[in-house]
């Protein structure tokens, strides 16, 4: 941890939205009287009807219930589209860079949005999509993703996105699990000059469906593809068929916008509910005033739409502030280590905003692919997904930044909608690894492990909670409240408990120090141990499987397990392989373990529940602090892991 502070500079202050006073101005504000200031504060979207009541809250386990702006009706796709036409209709809204740095990109305007998401929409209508019907995309990084998402706004459909990355059973999961109407996926697709076939996973996703899902196809490869004997739909023969004119529907402030899947600590994935008013609310408000955007400024969020950054930080909280975003296909190291910052310079953007681990993954390349080009363009840094070690925040604002450029480490989740904890660059001095202060109207507190208890001395280390509610806060887990329930404020009454453990220091900052439930973040993924465990005690020859974090230089955790052959079988080197492939198969390439450990036994207690302390410590290599091992149903187990520990 470092001591050293970074105070914005004073040109950068005199020119920013929020600088030190008005930040705490802001902030007592919305602390002191919420009602009063989210009343103002919610009028940064459009309302077809206003909202009279703001905020109705209630974190008591057993009857939680969060509603902001409640009797207020909106359509989210007009926020980010209609209401510019008239200001910035000509302005690029979306600049897309393809895979290939020699393909052209593409500019499109707020009126070419407007036209491309009103015939999308009206063929989703086409396609017997109605209000409240969910809609899974799978698509690539493509303007078409975008147009899907905002056509699912504008005709009040749920949308929930499926990562690309995701196998086909991952994909029939979430398809199953929200009741979709409809797929939108594309042909195929390059991401890093590699080909994804993305409408064959959903041919194998829909394999065994009885529900007559529909499935439009953009074309975006042109390769040869399976079509199913029915209902499958080219977008551009659709497109065809419709007319550009479709009224935005009226929502109310508390209509689901969309489902995003997101793993837990227990079961599998749970399907994230957010709302139509808040959640735009919160994404404009941090993306203005985080990412200190102002009109005509160039914002480059590098996450996929598949994840809850790319939903707030590409297209919402962009779109909505009526910036221009840009979207990338490909990923930073093709064709070679520079592209992230060729298309800096190519299009002069202003505000970067990746995460730790790509950083860490350029940082490794060298110094040369960044100074190559001109960055002067850039004014705000931003990072998310995991905690950023010093080392990489430091070559991110000297080598990168050249030393000018605040960075905004943004803590957040996809339960929380947007930032929760992260410098304004204009009003916050930086320290490195330190997401530092609360956004304004979010009341972290950090809580005693054990009992509970909220410490409130300044310097305090525990777990880190949210007292009282902010707009983009998730509402529930679709078709189960009591998981939702159970899963945030059960364990800390009156709390919503993020799973995350923390630090305050001295200066009042905050410091998370990663995830303190059972799941683990592997290069900013979100992971569940019991996901990965599942799929690998699916296959045939496994027995028993646990599976834990361990610290990997490049993705921050990479994926242990530990796994218990069935009785006869003989673990070798290509059944290791054979079960990352099956991983793979199962989940997607993000969950394939790194280590894979022969385990003849696991330790468990008297009553059976795997020690899950114990096998972390010895994936992290750190056997000196195992803690009592006697309790243990057979602790001889532990010697023989740490004998045949793996090793990177
Ligand atoms: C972690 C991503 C430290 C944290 C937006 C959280 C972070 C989980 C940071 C949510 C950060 C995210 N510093 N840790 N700046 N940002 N995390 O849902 O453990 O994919 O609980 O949302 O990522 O991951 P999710």
């Amino acid at each position: 941890m470092s001591d050293k502070i970074y105070p914005p500079s004073k040109e950068f202050v005199a020119g920013a939205h929020v600088d030190a006073d008005r930040y705490e101005d802001l902030y007592a504000a919305s602390i002191n009287d919420p009602e009063a200031f989210w009343a103002e504060h919610g009028k940064r979207v459009d309302w077809m009807k206003p909202f009279t009541k703001v905020k109705n809250v209630d974190f008591t386990f057993g009857n939680v219930s969060i509603k902001w702006f409640e009797d207020g009706t909106l359509n989210v796709a007009a926020n980010c589209i209609d209401r510019h036409l008239e200001t910035r209709g000509d302005q690029t809204a979306i600049i897309w860079e393809p895979d290939e740095p020699g393909d052209a990109a593409r500019h499109i305007t707020y009126r070419e949005l407007h036209e491309n998401v009103c015939k999308m929409s009206n063929v989703l209508k086409n396609l017997g999509v109605k209000k409240g019907d969910r809609v899974v995309i799978y698509l690539p990084m493509i303007p078409e993703a975008a147009y899907a998402m905002l056509a699912c706004a504008r005709i009040g459909a749920i949308h929930s996105i499926v990562f690309a990355g995701f196998s086909p059973d991952a994909l029939g999961a979430r398809i199953n699990g929200c009741d979709a109407r409809l797929v939108i996926t594309a042909d195929s697709a390059p991401r890093g000059g590699r080909m994804t076939k993305l409408k064959d996973n959903v041919n194998q996703a829909l394999l065994h469906d009885v529900n007559d899902v529909k499935c439009l196809v953009v074309q975006r490869s042109g390769d040869q593809i399976a079509w199913r004997s029915e209902g499958d739909y080219w977008l551009h023969e659709e497109l065809e068929k419709v007319d550009s004119d479709c009224p935005p529907e009226e929502m109310n402030a508390e209509d689901p916008l969309f489902i995003l899947y997101t793993s837990g600590s227990t079961g599998q994935p749970k399907g994230v509910v957010h709302t139509q008013g808040g959640y735009l609310v919160w994404a404009a408000m941090t993306h203005e005033l985080t990412f200190d955007y102002h009109r005509g400024d160039v914002f480059w969020c590098t996450a996929d739409v598949g994840w809850v950054t790319g939903h707030s930080y590409i297209v919402y909280g962009p779109l909505a502030n009526g910036a221009t975003t840009l979207m990338f296909e490909g990923v930073p190291t093709y064709p070679d280590a520079g592209r992230f910052w060729a298309v800096c310079e190519k299009h002069k953007v202003n505000q970067f905003y990746t995460a730790p681990t790509a950083i860490r993954a350029l940082m490794g390349q060298g110094n040369d692919f960044v100074e190559k080009y001109d960055l002067s363009d850039i004014k705000v840094l931003g990072t998310v997904g995991e905690p950023i070690n010093p080392e990489a925040w430091n070559w991110y604002n000297e080598v990168v930044g050249k030393g000018n450029c605040p960075i905004v480490d943004t803590f957040w989740q996809t339960e929380t909608g947007g930032h929760l904890i992260t410098p304004l660059p204009g009003a916050i001095a930086t320290k490195p690894g330190s997401a530092t202060k609360p956004f304004i109207g979010v009341q972290p507190v950090v809580l005693e492990t054990e009992s509970g208890k909220e410490i409130t001395t300044t310097e305090a280390s525990g777990v880190l909670a949210l007292k009282d509610s902010w707009p983009g806060q998730m509402r529930t887990v679709w078709g189960d409240h009591d998981r939702f329930q159970a899963t945030y404020f059960q364990q800390y009454k009156g709390y919503y408990f993020t799973g995350d453990g923390c630090r305050r220091d001295a200066d009042g900052y905050y410091w998370i120090t990663g995830r303190v439930d059972d799941v683990i973040n592997v290069s900013g993924h979100r992971m569940g141990t019991a996901e990965v465990e599942s799929a690998l005690v699916a296959h045939s020859k496994v027995a028993e499987a646990a599976v834990v974090g361990y610290p990997h230089d490049i993705k921050g955790q990479g994926i242990y397990a530990y796994v218990t052959l069935m009785t006869g079988e003989e673990p070798s080197d290509e059944l290791r392989k054979e079960l990352e492939a099956w991983v793979r198969a199962e989940i997607g390439p993000i969950a394939k373990p790194d280590l894979i450990q022969w385990a003849p036994g696991l330790p468990k207690t008297r009553s059976g529940k795997i020690m899950r302390r114990i096998l972390r410590k010895i994936a992290e290599n750190d056997y000196g602090s195992l803690g009592d091992t006697s309790t243990l149903a057979d602790p001889s187990v532990v010697d023989d892991l740490i004998e045949n520990r793996r090793n990177r």
